[in-house]
């Protein structure tokens, strides 16, 4: 039998989308996948007591005095882990170049709204909705995307719309954006570590196989 999938996780906060890959891919349902482990940004980060009930090894990152610091633990860790697959689930800090180098087209980053817009530095959270609900856009939602250089930047692999509805608050368009993107996320890791997409060279995302888990918006002629 060929050996596992191996996914890694970056995480800062709850990690209720740790939990969803959690459950899509822990447990003898899915012996093909495997979540080997989640770094969290910060001692204290609820991730760390999902990542303790589910059996997953987990790091901490020291607060590392420079970016090369950051990179050096990172890059260990997730090869230590034999990491195939980096998943960025609410991860707050910019992933130092050196790491998205050696793991380019097979690390991605879930965000609560619809990329490019509501993206970028300082956009994480709260803040995104916040954002969303002062510019009255109707409609919101999730993207998961290959992870470059910048912030919420790279090619975008799939999304899923939610609309806005009065008397929306920022906690209330989370929460109905959060129930898609535990739907997504393990949908989009599935479709990577299954070879379905992939990104090709000149940085376009590229679907080579007919995929079949059609609850989220692809662009499938790449
Ligand atoms: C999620 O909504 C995720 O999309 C967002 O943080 C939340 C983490 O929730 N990420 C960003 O804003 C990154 N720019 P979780 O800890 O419960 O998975």
């Amino acid at each position: 039998m060929s050996e596992a999938v191996r996914i890694a996780v970056l995480a800062s906060g709850g990690g209720s989308n740790f939990q969803a890959l959690v459950d899509r891919f822990q447990g003898p349902d899915s012996p093909e996948r495997e979540v080997v482990g989640v770094i969290a940004s910060r001692e204290g980060a609820g991730v760390l007591d999902r990542a303790r009930r589910a059996g997953v090894a987990s790091a901490v990152s020291p607060p590392a005095s420079t970016s090369d610091g950051a990179a050096i633990f990172l890059r260990r860790t997730l090869d230590e882990w034999r990491s195939d697959i980096v998943v960025l689930a609410g991860y707050m800090k910019l992933v130092p170049e050196a790491v998205v180098r050696a793991y380019r087209g097979r690390i991605l980053n879930i965000h609560p709204a619809l990329l490019p817009s509501f993206g970028g530095q300082g956009m994480y959270g709260a803040r995104v909705h916040r954002a969303v609900i002062d510019a009255g856009v109707r409609i919101t939602g999730a993207t998961v995307h290959f992870v470059d250089e910048a912030y919420d930047r790279g090619p975008i692999l799939c999304q899923w719309p939610v609309p806005v509805l009065a008397g929306d608050t920022p906690e209330s368009v989370a929460a109905r954006v959060l129930t898609v993107e535990h739907r997504i996320l393990p949908a989009a890791v599935e479709a990577l570590a299954s070879g379905a997409v992939r990104l090709e060279a000149d940085r376009r995302v590229r679907w080579v196989r007919e995929w079949f888990e059609t609850e989220t918006f692809t662009n499938r002629e790449g």
